[in-house]
């Protein structure tokens, strides 16, 4: 039994080919999928899915790629989205220093606001660091954030970022990078991190795993990450899956 934790599977780029793919997660026994939301029309997408199909759950929020046309009008909606059945997070949010697609200080201001949010409806987060593991951290304990439940998705920083992260309750989840030949840094990390604390994930279409590295990403795929954490830390691969299983059951608090 396997959890994608972080997946994008209502993307376009399933359109020609939805049901074949959603059977095939199926067969590889992933149980449940993470949609997770990147703007409004995503975060709606991602409802949608978990409304038609059992094992989709959804989460709603604004990526930092595209918080540059965010307002407190379309936050109001996302507050909307997020008492939905089988919505149970707000994400993905925090800060992209690598793209700056959207300028620094607007990233701050609505990653707070997202957090602010996720307090008033009590929802755990979603979070994407890509080289901002400073003011990221800095802005989670100055919201707070720690008591509502945090996931680093796709996790990239060091095993001493990681240990840090747990030490103040949050989650490690662990993306298709860690197949890959030149995988160091985050093979350390899971290593470092108790298993009671990591997730798996695809972050489908993106971030593909070997043997399929290059190629779409899709959320069966899930399975060949959480073989490499087995091996890394030495687990039974079943057992694996199912405690890296019963860890997004309870962050995400589903029953
Ligand atoms: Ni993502």
């Amino acid at each position: 039994m396997l959890f994608d934790s972080h997946s994008h599977m209502y993307s376009v780029k399933f359109d020609n080919d939805r049901e074949e793919v959603f059977k095939r997660i199926k067969e590889a026994g992933v149980e449940y999928v993470l949609n997770a939301g990147a703007d409004l029309e995503t975060s709606m997408r991602a409802i949608e899915c978990a409304h038609k199909y059992d094992m989709f759950y959804a989460s709603v929020g604004c990526h930092p790629h595209d918080v540059k046309d965010l307002d407190e009008e379309t936050l109001l909606l996302f507050k909307g989205l997020a008492k939905k059945p089988k919505v149970c997070a707000i994400g993905e949010i925090g800060l992209d220093y690598y793209y700056d697609h959207s300028p620094r200080d607007l990233q701050q201001h609505w990653f707070r606001r997202q957090i602010q949010l996720a307090h008033e409806v009590s929802m755990p987060i979603i979070i994407h660091d890509r080289d901002a593991n400073d003011d990221t951290l800095k802005i989670l304990k100055e919201e707070k954030a720690f008591e509502l439940g945090v996931l680093m998705h796709c996790f990239s920083g060091s095993a001493e970022l990681a240990r840090q992260y747990i030490h103040l309750g949050a989650k490690i989840s662990i993306a298709g990078p860690v197949t890959f030949k030149n995988a160091k840094k985050i093979i350390e990390v899971v290593e470092t991190v108790p298993i009671e604390h990591l997730l798996v994930e695809t972050d489908a279409p993106y971030l593909t795993p070997e043997p399929f590295r290059g190629k779409r990403n899709e959320s069966a795929y899930v399975r060949y990450t959480a073989e490499k954490v087995a091996e890394i830390k030495k687990i039974p691969f079943e057992e694996t899956a199912r405690i890296t299983c019963a860890n997004a059951k309870s962050f995400f608090k589903i029953k």
